[in-house]
């Protein structure tokens, strides 16, 4: 039952069949539009950009591709077919039917992790909403779009829910999700990553390989939950959520190329001649690596977690694929984890409950690590002796257990004076800042052409060629 028929707002959830619930949704729209208007990427929304939009949740046709202008873009909801029978399958109520609405004693856990989720999706748009004018390529600058428009979306499916299922409640939250703002001093967003500016492209390309990536096990956490309306929206948003993460891990994966071929055809590696050659030497690349990785971990909440713990109990969010997971039930075992105290670690047995943050961190390390290993192949083909990692999970952490210490990229415990010795090395710094943002001080957006500093991708979007024109300006 697809849908991109006359409705104001596309949907496969019937809408139409719920005048009051359409009449609430209908009026929260043009809120959304003009948050669009003032937050979305700035001096673009008069251009034509080659995109797809949501039109179904079928496999092999959800995605329509058409220039559209952004403000134009059909934003809907869609929730993946209903899995029949399905059951709860982890926690205290294993087994029994999934719920079609939400138990009354757990209305407001849900409504907060609904909430937390949706805050992040105009927050993103809002931090990058100013790239546009930096553009290394016009496929680039389409693939940012893209994402933003599903970000938008993203929240819309987020809304719909607190408009569906959370009553008065839900309504004023859904308003505030336009309120708040990136790094905003008196209405920030929620989550600590979701303020820090993305003004440069390896920032964008970072973040939308870690960050994004997040969101992937937070979705997949989800699409878990016994509360079916949240499981079947998850799953849908997890299909435009690969692509956010393509475009980071290829954006990271081809600014590493140029720098290996410059390398390579300069014989130089000091980071100062690659920086007068105008690529990004890859040590800044590291930096940049250590912080998104590490703010992104953050994400995931603490290591001990009494939260967690309920949470999975009472089934409203479970594991990042929980079928791998040989006990659904987990009330017995425990996870070995290392703490600090007094000057060392020490080893910790943490009930399993408490420690379902950290599984779930464990598997995004693990899925992070793919696209390092990627990176670091291209860089070993260019014949460079470098190699970039994943930092400790322990370094830079603003939350949980190792929030209040310092800690190495190799994850040993330094004091702070080491920390202030090193810190220059491990995170981005002034002059690395500057020295990337000196090299996207204009827009490159002629068809095909790419800035200095990133080779061209392997292919275009769907079948186009490198050099199609994604984004037909207004002027032209
Ligand atoms: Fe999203
Ligand atoms: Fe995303």
């Amino acid at each position: 039952m697809s849908t991109i028929g006359g409705e104001k707002i596309p949907n496969n959830v019937d809408l139409g069949g719920d005048k009051r619930l359409q009449r609430a949704l209908e009026a929260w729209q043009p809120s959304f539009l003009r948050w669009w208007q003032d937050m979305g990427p700035a001096g673009f929304q008069a251009d034509r950009v080659f995109l797809r939009t949501a039109v179904s949740v079928e496999p092999d046709g959800w995605a329509h591709f058409d220039y559209v202008k952004m403000p134009d873009y059909r934003w809907g909801i869609f929730l993946a077919d209903a899995v029949p029978d399905r059951r709860i399958g982890f926690g205290d109520h294993m087994g029994e039917p999934a719920w079609q609405q939400i138990p009354g004693e757990y209305r407001n856990a849900l409504r907060r992790i609904v909430v937390s989720q949706g805050d992040t999706e105009p927050a993103s748009v809002e931090q990058q909403r100013l790239l546009g004018r930096t553009c290394p390529s016009q496929y680039d600058l389409r693939n940012l779009f893209q994402v933003n428009v599903e970000e938008g979306r993203h929240l819309w499916a987020m809304v719909y829910l607190l408009h569906s299922y959370f009553g008065r409640d839900g309504r004023e939250e859904a308003e505030e999700l336009l309120n708040r703002r990136s790094g905003d001093a008196d209405k920030p967003r929620i989550l600590g990553a979701f303020n820090e500016p993305i003004e440069d492209w390896l920032s964008f390309f970072m973040f939308t390989y870690f960050t994004d990536r997040d969101g992937k096990f937070q979705l997949l956490a989800l699409a878990e939950s016994a509360f079916d309306p949240l499981s079947r929206t998850t799953r849908f948003m997890l299909t435009e959520e690969a692509h956010h993460m393509f475009v980071g891990e290829t954006g990271v994966l081809r600014a590493v190329e140029r720098t290996a071929q410059v390398m390579k055809e300069s014989g130089k590696d000091h980071p100062d001649d690659l920086r007068r050659l105008g690529v990004i030497d890859l040590p800044t690349i590291q930096r940049y690596l250590n912080l998104w990785f590490s703010v992104s971990l953050d994400l995931f909440g603490g290591e001990i977690s009494s939260n967690a713990a309920t949470f999975f109990s009472t089934g409203i969010k479970g594991r990042a694929k929980e079928d791998d997971y040989p006990d659904h039930v987990a009330l017995t075992g425990s996870y070995g984890l290392e703490v600090p105290r007094d000057g060392a670690l020490v080893r910790e047995e943490v009930p399993m409950r408490n420690a379902m943050n950290e599984v779930v961190r464990d598997a995004y390390i693990e899925d992070c690590q793919r696209g390092v290993d990627r990176w670091n192949k291209a860089i070993e083909a260019a014949g460079v002796p470098f190699r970039l990692t994943l930092p400790s999970r322990r370094f830079h952490r603003k939350i949980g257990v190792y929030g209040e210490s310092r800690f190495d990229p190799a994850g040993k415990l330094i004091r702070d004076a080491d920390w202030h010795a090193g810190v220059a090395a491990w995170l981005p710094g002034d002059a690395d800042r500057a020295h990337v943002r000196g090299l996207m001080t204009a827009p490159v957006t002629a068809p095909g052409r790419m800035a200095g500093w990133l080779a061209p991708p392997r292919q275009g979007i769907k079948g186009r060629p490198v050099d199609f024109e994604y984004v037909r300006s207004a002027e032209a």
